[in-house]
Parts: structure tokens; sequence; C-alpha cells
């Protein structure tokens, strides 16, 4: 269906996400403060004991953070950080040669970590807890067991479905932290941050406004800023206030809602189509040509924190809050009209 990389996709599509933004501090990390509180005590214990800090998963939807954070850990304790994705670990023999040349305090960040092959998450267990790893040596009869002993270090999970950690793994983080979508002003003080990095003038409404339409998400708060820049340059603009950023964003039809044209295509589908629903993923997918993975983990999760519509066993249904988006007239037959 839309061939255009989607203004609000909260995932890391590379080059945009060069590092020029990411915040390095903890100072600089705005917003969830309870994870900020929560965690600079813990580093603040762990350096002053001296000590390796406790393994930390993140859990949380695309964008808001978690990389960011690990980087952070790392900058604070004044450690290396490696990073690995779980999905591309395939041998044990590669997992193992990453944990034995670690040294103290080191930090190991392993991104998609639910999607780490089983085999190999279980050798993560003992490196966890016992910091040691035991490695068969030989086969058959003659095979033997010898343990080895890792420097003590620190893992970082990151994971968007924490639901899918396996209990054994999920219990050996001694801090577990789910990063939430961004309060407005937080996000807007992001987009002022970004802005400053990226020498853009934006009014204190014009950051706003941007926030607005982000969804929640620092990735795409900084994706649109950075269309924002583009627009502005071309129209000879030099400071983006409200009128400008609204003008811009339009452009890009990203709407008042943070919706944009892929979005209204799901909605007015599910309004038309499939007479409000309930209508199943697989044929939603086949009716807009679209991934069900994507539209899962891409469409959905915003639109159903917004009301917009609604997952049910039979299928997605369009909310009374949706069709008003559309500006549909209430559903004729919808019973709480009558309740
Ligand atoms: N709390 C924050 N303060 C400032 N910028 C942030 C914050 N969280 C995320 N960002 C920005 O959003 C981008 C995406 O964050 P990232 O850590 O890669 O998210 P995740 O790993 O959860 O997908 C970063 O490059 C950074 O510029
Ligand atoms: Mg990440």
């Amino acid at each position: 269906m839309i061939a255009d990389e989607r203004m609000v996709d909260p995932a890391d599509h590379g080059p945009e996400d060069d590092g020029t933004l990411r915040p390095q501090r903890l100072a600089d990390f705005l917003g969830q403060p309870r994870v900020v509180g929560q965690l600079s005590v813990y580093l603040e214990a762990a350096r002053g004991r001296a000590e390796a800090c406790d393994h930390v998963l993140l859990a949380g939807p695309a964008g808001l953070g978690k990389t960011s954070l690990a980087h952070i850990v790392a900058a604070e304790m004044g450690s290396r950080i490696h990073t690995i994705s779980g999905p591309a670990l395939e041998r044990k023999g590669d997992m193992a040669a990453i944990l034995t040349a670690l040294e103290p305090h080191d930090i190991l960040f392993i991104d998609e970590i639910h999607r780490t092959p089983r085999p190999i998450e279980e050798l993560l267990y003992p490196a966890m807890e016992d910091r040691a790893i035991d490695i068969v040596i030989g086969s058959g009869p003659g095979a033997r067991t010898l343990r080895l002993d890792l420097a003590p270090f620190t893992l970082i999970g990151a994971t968007t479905r924490a639901g899918m950690l396996t209990k054994p793994l999920h219990d050996r983080f001694g801090i577990h932290f789910r990063l939430e979508h961004y309060q407005l002003q937080d996000l807007a003080r992001i987009v002022a941050r970004s802005a400053g990095i990226l020498g853009l003038p934006v009014s204190g409404d014009g950051a706003e406004l941007i926030a607005v339409r982000a969804r929640g998400t620092p990735r795409i708060a900084n994706r649109l800023l950075r269309r924002v820049r583009d627009i502005a340059q071309v129209r000879g603009i030099d400071r983006v206030g409200a009128d400008e950023a609204a003008s811009a964003l339009d452009f890009l039809q990203v709407d008042a809602d943070g919706l944009d044209h892929a979005d209204r295509t799901l909605l007015r589908m599910i309004a038309e189509t499939f007479a409000g629903g309930p209508v199943g993923l697989s044929t939603l997918s086949v009716a807009l040509g679209e991934d069900p993975g994507t539209i899962e983990e891409v469409y959905e999760p915003y639109l159903i924190q917004q009301g917009l519509i609604q997952r049910t066993p039979r299928g997605r249904i369009l909310t009374e809050r949706g069709r008003a988006t559309l500006g549909l007239p209430p559903a004729p037959d919808d019973p709480t009209l009558f309740s």
C-alpha cells in the first residue's frame, strides 16, 4: 500500500538516528522521572561500592530511549559497552566468546533480547547469576564440562515485548524498568533540546505543537523536527513558531492527533470496508496490503492507546472515538446509544 517511509513509525530506520540527538548522560535524558530517579540511585550506589551495577532490563515500545539509557549507564559508570542484537546471535560459541572477553564492569547490551535463541539464552543464566559459564569439551563418553569464571559485568537487556521473555531470564535481572510514552511537556522539552543541537530556533509553542503530533515518542519527535527544519529552510523561515510548525506538519500529512495517511487509511478501511468491524488481523492485512506484524507493532499500539480502535477476540473494531476522528456520525446500531 504505502511505499513511503512513515513519519510516525517509532522504529529505528538507521542513518537518521546517527546519535547527534542522543542524550549522553542521565542529566540529558528528559522525562521518565521515575526511571531516571531510581536509576541514578542504583548507579551511585554501585559506584560507591566500586561494583558492577546489577543487571538491568529495559522494556517498552520502540523509540522511547532504551538504547540511549544503556549507553548512559555505561557513561555514568565509566564502563565500556558492547552491543549485540538477540536475533543476530546464532551459535553458543559466539556468545561464550563475547562473555569470556568481558573485562570487569563492562556492560553487555543485548537489544531485542526476547528474540535470543533459546540455547544461547540458557548460557546467560549462569553468566548472570554466578558470573560463570559451563562449556563442554569433547564429545561422547569422554566429554567433560569446564566452568569458566567471568569478570563482574552488567547485562542490559532491551525488549519491546517484555511478555515474551522467559521467566528464568526475566528473573535474573535485578533491575526492571518499563518505559512509558512521554508526557507532552517532557516531549516538548526533548524537541526544544534537539532544536538547540540542530541550531534551529523554535519557540515554546512550536516545540509543543511538534510534541503533540509525535505520539509520545522521542524518536518520532526528532524525526518530525528534522523534517520541519528542512521545510523551514526551503521556505526561508528562520524561527519556527506554532503556525510554522503546524503548516510544516500539515505538509507532512501528520495531523493534530499524530495520525498520518496510513493510520487514516486503516481506520477508514475498518469503518467503510468492514462496517466498523470486528475484522481479523489477517483480513485487514490482505485488504491493506500490509504485513500483519507491521500492523500489530507499528499501527495499532498508538491507535489502541488513543482509544480509536480496540482488539477484541473476534477482531479489530473501530470505536466511537475512532468514528469521530474520521468525522463520521455515531454508529446507528451502537447499543451504548440506548443505554
Ligand atoms: N529521554 C530522552 N531525552 C532526549 N532524547 C531522547 C530520550 N529518549 C529518546 N531520545 C531520542 O530518541 C531517539 C530514540 O531513542 P532510543 O534510545 O534509540 O530508543 P529505543 O532504543 O527505545 O528504540 C534517540 O536517538 C534520542 O535522540
Ligand atoms: Mg533501541
